[in-house]
């Protein structure tokens, strides 16, 4: 067994059972210094020790070992496929979406890609604040029409004023896209950021071909969390340090055997599309590289953006490892990921105004053709 993958429960059963190391060591039949290092994973318990600790915490050796969760700390999920995340996440996803795209990059996949040269219909799926109608709609042929859903009325309310602000002439519906009933079939759909938030993007992906006329085009772009987790680069701070998220597996591992999130939905996209029946599958990548230095303009507003990103998730440090360990990590790990952050966070702060970095998010764009339904 990978060593790794133990997190030996001892030090939170003894707490939780209100016992001191001593007693603890009493009933063993050890010393108290062979539970601290145990306790501190200088050492590990001998195999025909394991029994005997989970027959006395009542657990089984699983879970003694940390390989499943104990029955009182059950998984606890971010709850980012509910629609209650969202309507509290829109400034997190203003602030997320500057410079995700190049919009040349956009104008060449609907011209020289999907070769789109009459008007057409969209539906965007789980729209969000409009974010993708105001990159996209400029591109298509003119009178393209859109529509967007998104179940948060916050994201609704403001993707309508977005859409304004942007000239784009479109419909905003607030509802579950699960449950939609189109009246019309619409020859694009597309969904952008939205399955890696989901536990499985199938029922969602069939929804979306469910909406689609004969020969529409289904797009799903989403980030790969393995890439962009490699994907950054600050001037001056080790690479091999940036890249290493040793546990981050388990954390992604556990989030889907949950049901919830799927860290490579990006990667599953095409063939979910092909098991649907969608002709054509193919798979391009976003190719905005976000690289940020202080001579440019917006310089300040790129570096804030990328701490308040960087920070929602880990400003609170306890609360941020509690969340690692409920989500797989085993403290070790889950101390060294959420206290890289803060280091990240405060290297990059306290060089405000010349230090440099390289962004890349890893987004896949798979798209395929609805040639069979009509
Ligand atoms: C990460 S955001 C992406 C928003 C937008 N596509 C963008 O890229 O800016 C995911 C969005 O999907 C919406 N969403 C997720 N599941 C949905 C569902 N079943 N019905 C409608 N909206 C949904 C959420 O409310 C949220 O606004």
């Amino acid at each position: 067994m990978n060593k790794s993958l133990i997190n030996l429960r001892l030090a939170y059963l003894r707490k939780v059972n209100h016992m001191t190391q001593e007693e603890l060591a009493d009933v063993i039949g050890t010393s108290f210094q062979t539970i601290s290092k145990w306790e501190t994973g200088v050492t590990m318990p001998d195999i025909s020790v394991l029994p005997i600790l989970s027959d006395f915490f009542n657990v089984s050796v699983d879970q003694l070992l940390g390989l499943k969760p104990l029955a009182d700390e059950e998984y606890i999920s971010d709850g980012t496929d509910t629609r209650g995340f969202w309507d509290n996440h829109l400034e997190y996803l203003i602030r997320t979406r500057n410079g995700t795209w190049n919009a040349d990059y956009m104008r060449f996949l609907v011209r020289d890609v999907w070769k789109i040269n009459r008007p057409v219909r969209v539906l965007d799926c789980g729209c969000g604040f409009g974010y993708i109608a105001a990159l996209l709609m400029p591109c298509l042929p003119k009178g393209s029409t859109y529509t967007g859903i998104d179940f948060s009325s916050s994201m609704t309310k403001e993707a309508s004023v977005y859409l304004k602000k942007h000239g784009v002439n479109g419909t905003v519906i607030n509802g579950d896209f699960i449950t939609f009933e189109p009246k019309d079939k619409y020859d694009m759909v597309i969904c952008k950021s939205v399955l890696r938030h989901l536990g499985d993007s199938e029922p969602f992906i069939r929804k979306m071909i469910e909406c689609a006329d004969k020969n529409a085009l289904i797009v799903c772009a989403d980030s790969n969390r393995e890439l962009e987790c490699c994907g950054l680069y600050i001037d001056g701070l080790n690479y091999g340090y940036l890249c290493d998220h040793e546990g981050a597996i388990k954390h992604w591992q556990t989030e889907i055997d949950n049901g919830k999130r799927d860290y490579a939905a990006a990667m599953r996209s095409a063939y979910v599309m092909r098991r649907l029946g969608l002709s054509d599958v193919d798979v391009r990548m976003n190719d905005r590289v976000s690289f940020i230095y202080p001579e440019q303009a917006d310089y300040d507003e790129k570096i804030s953006d990328f701490l308040a990103h960087k920070e929602s998730w880990y400003d609170d440090t306890d609360k941020a490892i509690e969340r690692l360990i409920n989500h797989g990590m085993s403290p070790m790990e889950a101390e060294k990921f959420v206290y890289k952050s803060s280091e990240i966070c405060e290297y990059v702060r306290s060089r405000k105004g010349e230090v440099a970095l390289t962004q890349f998010k890893g987004e896949t764009i798979t798209y395929g053709w609805n040639r069979s339904n009509g």
